[in-house]
């Protein structure tokens, strides 16, 4: 990754009318909806932006939009990109940092967990609190880092805490149930075996996904301020374990999304 390919990126959104977003939005497998909620869109496909990530067949739905919602210029990741789909740190961030090139002040990030906290049922909210990076490396693990901003880059508080706090209020206010926790971030793809949950819940993991993460990382390198919401899909009892089933998953993830858009529009009003 370069300055140079990164700006090639930018100037292609901007040319396609991609002109000063305000806030980013990234969703999560399984919640899509949120799309639908954009006035006046315009779209890029991932395949057509210049330097993005080369898509997997899964993915080549991916795409970018840009348009208002609540009155505010957002651009949306519809689709992301996954270290278990055999992208590198750098190119499961690259959209992060095209996003905030093109003048993002705010990201929003979703995804779909696993409840490791069993009074935590399916179908909830979990704002993140705080993660665990279980992925193995990083997204600012490399040689030329340091051009793009620090290197050693602090994680006292990776999630926006006025943000945080207007989120819980939104939710009070709206009666959505809402948690709080902190998120385990694995690579996967496969799902966790009985002894990882165990241990996932031993060193305070409330929730585990595949993903957030990194992404995290880089809008704290690029100090964007950044929240994060798990839409939890799964119960991850060791003691009562069932297979999984990746249909009810993305049904749990779908029935669920409403509250979630819910939220991120209400904070939209109140940024
Ligand atoms: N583990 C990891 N990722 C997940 C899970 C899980 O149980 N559920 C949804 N995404």
């Amino acid at each position: 990754m370069t300055s140079k390919q990164l700006q090639e990126s930018v100037s292609y959104l901007r040319k396609k009318g991609f002109e000063n977003p305000e806030i980013g939005i990234v969703l999560g497998t399984g919640l899509g909806q949120m799309v639908d909620e954009i006035e006046s869109p315009i779209v890029a496909h991932y395949h057509n932006i210049p330097f993005f990530p080369l898509a997997t067949v899964e993915f080549h739905s991916g795409k970018l939009i840009f348009g208002t919602l609540m009155g505010k210029k957002v651009v949306m990741m519809s689709g992301r990109f996954h270290l278990y789909e055999g992208y590198a740190f750098t190119d499961v961030t690259y959209p992060i940092r095209v996003m905030r090139l093109l003048g993002i002040q705010k990201l929003f990030i979703s995804n779909a967990a696993g409840a490791v906290n069993l009074n935590f049922k399916k179908g909830d909210i979990m704002l993140i609190d705080d993660h665990i990076n279980l992925q193995g490396g990083s997204p600012l693990a490399f040689k030329n880092v340091a051009e793009f901003g620090d290197r050693f880059v602090d994680m006292s508080q990776p999630y926006d805490v006025e943000m945080k706090k207007k989120v819980v209020e939104i939710a009070k206010k709206e009666n959505i149930s809402l948690q709080q926790g902190v998120y385990a971030a694995v690579v996967g793809p496969q799902l966790e075996s009985r002894a990882e949950y165990r241990m996932l819940k031993i060193i305070g993991a409330d929730a585990v996904g595949m993903s957030t993460v990194p992404e995290v990382i880089v809008a704290n390198h690029l100090r964007l301020p950044v929240i994060a919401v798990s839409v939890l899909t799964d119960e991850c009892d060791p003691d009562n374990l069932e297979p999984v089933n990746i249909k009810e998953i993305l049904d749990v993830a779908a029935k669920t999304e409403p509250k979630m858009i819910k939220l991120f529009k209400e904070l939209i009003r109140e940024l």
